[in-house]
Order: structure tokens, then sequence, then C-alpha cells
């Protein structure tokens, strides 16, 4: 595990829009993993402005999304199907065909059972990035979890529904369940690149470079991984023993 500390969001999405532009360039053919949320939001607002000033191609990258929220149509905009397309696919020049996001509407258990398959053969995940739930969830994976989970229905435990209430008119909107990649699926990408920042992340980022590896703590299964890198600011960091 390699730990990337800087000082701010800004320049935590220069350092991954970064990374994920130079594997784009370097294998014109790149599958890449995306999350949803607040973490990765700015990184994407890089990988744009890269596109429109340098005009990096997408044209033959794959892309699979982690998660969705179940009951959720396309168009809803707490989907994250709206939010990846917002907040970043409708700026590239990705060819539809090769946008896979989990369905959370109609036939979403058949999606399902059929995504992982997807990612093979497309050749495997060749980065994935990832946020963090403050329980330490990866994708939609809540402890405590199966190591060896696939992408499948989850039930969103209390706290990630009050979490993500605040996107929500009121807690009662928020969907009690979605479909995730797995555990395993997340962990068969070559390289992995978690972002974290502000003291709410604090106590799950302390677990996962810590903490003992534990289905009660689902982001220390990263620790195996072999190319996995943290990036993070001062108050993500701020309960680690070993500030340095
Ligand atoms: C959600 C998503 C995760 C995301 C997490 C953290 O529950 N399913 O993929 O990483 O929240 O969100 P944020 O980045 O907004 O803190």
């Amino acid at each position: 595990m390699k730990i990337i500390e800087l000082n701010n969001k800004e320049e935590i999405a220069k350092y991954v829009s970064k990374k994920v532009i130079s594997k784009v360039k370097n294998n014109k053919k790149a599958v890449i993993g995306f999350a949803t949320g607040t973490s990765p939001l700015l990184t994407y607002k890089e990988i744009i402005k890269d596109h429109q000033k340098n005009h990096t191609s997408w044209k033959d990258i794959t892309t699979f999304n982690l998660d969705e929220y179940i009951s959720l149509p396309k168009d809803h905009k707490q989907s994250y199907n709206y939010f990846m397309h917002h907040n970043l696919f409708d700026y590239l020049d990705l060819k539809q065909e090769n946008i896979n996001i989990p369905l959370g509407v109609n036939n979403y258990q058949e999606f399902a059972n059929k995504y992982d398959q997807k990612i093979i053969d497309a050749g495997g995940i060749d980065l994935q990035i990832l946020g963090l739930g403050i329980n330490g969830h990866i994708g939609f994976n809540e402890p405590p979890c199966d190591f060896e989970s696939k992408t499948r229905v989850v039930n969103l435990v209390k706290s990630t529904i009050k979490a993500n209430s605040r996107f929500f008119k009121n807690i009662n909107e928020v969907p009690k369940q979605a479909v995730s990649m797995g555990i395993k699926s997340i962990i068969n990408a070559k390289k992995i690149i978690l972002i974290a920042f502000g003291f709410n992340k604090a106590k799950a980022i302390k677990e996962l470079v810590e903490g003992k590896i534990s289905i009660n703590w689902p982001c220390t299964v990263l620790r195996n991984h072999k190319d996995f890198t943290l990036v993070i600011d001062k108050e993500a960091k701020s309960l680690l023993d070993q500030k340095e």
C-alpha cells in the first residue's frame, strides 16, 4: 500500500486525475472503474479540463461503475447514472456502449448477475477509483461484508442511509437497497486508487491503514492488494499513529 498525503482536495484531484489520464493515454483501450460521491468529483472536473484542453481521447476506453441505487430511474438526479453522465461522461468522447453502470430498475438482478462476466470480457479493470464510506464501505459493500462477493443486490445500513440523505429531500427518499460490485470484483482490478479527505473519514482510514483486516471494515481488504494507493489529506490521516 502506498500512501500519498496532499494538502487539500484540489491537490488530490490533480494527483488522481493525472494517474487516470496517463493510464488512458498509455492504453487507448484501457478499462477504468469509476466511483460516485463527493470524493472523486473534483478529479472528474480535472479529467474534463484535460479532455477539453489537451483532447485526450476516450473513444476506445471502457468504463465500469461501482454501484447504483435500486428503484431510482436513470434520469433521477440522485441516481449514479445521472451523476456520472452529468459530472463526467457527457463531457468526454466515450462511446455509450462502452459505459457500464449497474442497473437499478427493471431487470437489475439479471444485469447484476452478468456484470462481473462483462468486466472479465472487457479484459478486467486496469484502474479502479474508489471513495470510502465513513463505516469503511467501498462501493456499497457494507460491513460485515463477504470478501468473496461479486456484483449483487445489497441492503444499505442505517448509517449509510443517514449519511447519503444529505443528497435527498428527506431520509425516507433514500433507497434502502443498491446494486454493488462485490469486494472480489473490486479487488480484481489491476490498480486501485482510493480518495479520502476530511475528518469524517479519519476513523475508516485508521482501520484501513492500522486496523486488523476484517469484514467489519470492508476497506481493510485493500491492504492485500498489490497495487493500491491511498490519496488523502491531513484531516483524513489525523488518527493514524504513524503521522509521517
Ligand atoms: C457512497 C458510495 C460510495 C462512496 C461513498 C463516499 O455511499 N456508494 O461509492 O465512496 O458514498 O461518498 P463521499 O465521497 O461523498 O464521501
